[in-house]
């Protein structure tokens, strides 16, 4: 006889807020270059424009060019670009715990957001922080653009989980010894989660002096996708046949659109009807069922 309003909640679909959070608290716990300063027995560069060219990605579109056509218009051909092109670190570096005046003052310390954004900083001083820093608050993002997730760091830096990756070799799902340039040896973290899991975020990291947090989302496919008996891997759903575009575009909104509606499938069912406590007294009444299925691989949205 009551209204009723039902939502039925299926799987996991938790909704939260998709933006980066500062965990403003100071805990000091590890340096943060244990994370991303130490050099790891690889070159150490003292210029930006050296760091660039070290994991510069144009060598390899001449042979692999769908993949780099694909690679260029994805997220990680642009991951210190936020929506709408704008460089979403200079707000960080005014304001807040990571500010920093003028930019030429900076350090790695500064970047802690670099350990996903742009892991190669590991290989450079900090005069190059200090560089990235006043292009940054200069707004040159002509220079900004330049500075991505390339072929170099999937395919070398975060390529082995267990010692670190040789210098000067490509790493991919078979061995290539005759390989223009750098050999190609077969590593098995190219099938698996884990090499995007590195960068895709657990939760909050705490090993910087101003704890970050960001992406969680392989978090969510450990705890909770793959407990309910999911089975699939982030490259079987989001580079079926290698494709390196890796979709959502977040800048793409009706491909976006479309995605979702795909991904996030809602059925609505309604009944209207009337209830009359007493004579003369007539309500409207609606009972509304829905049904929200999640078919992602962990939560969605991330942050
Ligand atoms: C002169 C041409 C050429 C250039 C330049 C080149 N590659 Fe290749 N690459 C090849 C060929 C040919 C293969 C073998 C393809 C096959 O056998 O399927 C290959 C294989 C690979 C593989 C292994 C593929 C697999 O199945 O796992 C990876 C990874 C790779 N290349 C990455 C790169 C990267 C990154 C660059 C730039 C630093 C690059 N290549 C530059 C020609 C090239
Ligand atoms: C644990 C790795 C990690 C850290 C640390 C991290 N991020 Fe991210 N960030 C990601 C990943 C992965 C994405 C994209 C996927 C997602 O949002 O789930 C992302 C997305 C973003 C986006 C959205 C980009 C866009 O195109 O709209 C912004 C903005 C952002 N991060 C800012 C920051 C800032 C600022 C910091 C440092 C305070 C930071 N992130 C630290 C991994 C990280
Ligand atoms: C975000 C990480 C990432 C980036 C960036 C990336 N790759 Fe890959 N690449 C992978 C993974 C993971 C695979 C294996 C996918 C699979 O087998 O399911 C792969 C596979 C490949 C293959 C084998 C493809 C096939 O069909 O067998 C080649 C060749 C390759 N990548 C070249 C490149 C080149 C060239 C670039 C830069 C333009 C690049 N990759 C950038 C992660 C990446
Ligand atoms: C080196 C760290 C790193 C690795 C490894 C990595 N990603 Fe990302 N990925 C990022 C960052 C950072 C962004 C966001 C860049 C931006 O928009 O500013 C991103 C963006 C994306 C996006 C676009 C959606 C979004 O929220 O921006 C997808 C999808 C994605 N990554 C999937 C993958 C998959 C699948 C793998 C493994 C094959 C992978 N990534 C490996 C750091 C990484
Ligand atoms: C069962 C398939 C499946 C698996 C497994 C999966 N994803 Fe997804 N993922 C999706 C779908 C579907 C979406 C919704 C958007 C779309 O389709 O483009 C999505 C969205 C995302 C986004 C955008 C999140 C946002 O904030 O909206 C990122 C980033 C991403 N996935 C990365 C990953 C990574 C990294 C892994 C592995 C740890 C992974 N995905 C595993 C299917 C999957």
């Amino acid at each position: 006889m009551n209204s009723n309003l039902k939502l039925n909640r299926i799987f996991s679909l938790d909704i939260t807020a998709c933006i980066s959070i500062m965990v403003g608290i100071a805990l000091v716990l590890f340096s943060p270059s244990s994370a991303i300063g130490s050099n790891q027995g690889q070159k150490h560069v003292d210029s930006l424009d050296e760091l660039i060219k070290m994991f510069d990605s144009s060598s390899c579109k001449e042979c692999h060019e769908k993949i780099y056509e694909q690679w260029e218009k994805s997220h990680h051909a642009r991951s210190l670009m936020g929506l709408n092109d704008q460089i979403f670190l200079s707000g960080y570096l005014k304001h807040g715990p990571l500010a920093v005046h003028p930019g030429q003052k900076a350090t790695k310390k500064n970047f802690p957001c670099f350990k996903c954004h742009f892991p190669q900083i590991k290989h450079a001083s900090d005069s190059v922080a200090a560089e990235i820093a006043d292009a940054i608050m200069r707004g040159d993002k002509a220079k900004i653009r330049k500075l991505n997730i390339g072929c170099l760091v999937c395919h070398n830096e975060k390529a082995v989980v267990h010692g670190l990756p040789e210098a000067g070799v490509l790493y991919g799902n078979k061995e290539v010894a005759d390989h223009s340039g750098r050999p190609v040896k077969k590593s098995p973290l190219l099938k698996n989660s884990l090499i995007c899991g590195q960068c895709h975020g657990l939760g909050p990291n705490l090993e910087f002096e101003t704890p970050i947090q960001c992406a969680t989302l392989y978090g969510s496919y450990l705890h909770a996708y793959i407990p309910s008996g999911g089975t699939q891997t982030c490259q079987e759903c989001h580079m079926k046949d290698g494709d390196h575009y890796m979709p959502p575009n977040f800048n793409n909104r009706e491909e976006l659109s479309e995605r979702m509606r795909q991904a996030l499938p809602m059925e609505v069912r309604t009944l209207a009807y009337s209830f009359q406590p007493k004579e003369g007294d007539i309500r409207p009444m609606v009972v509304v069922n829905t049904k929200i299925t999640n078919k992602a691989g962990h939560r969605i949205p991330d942050g």
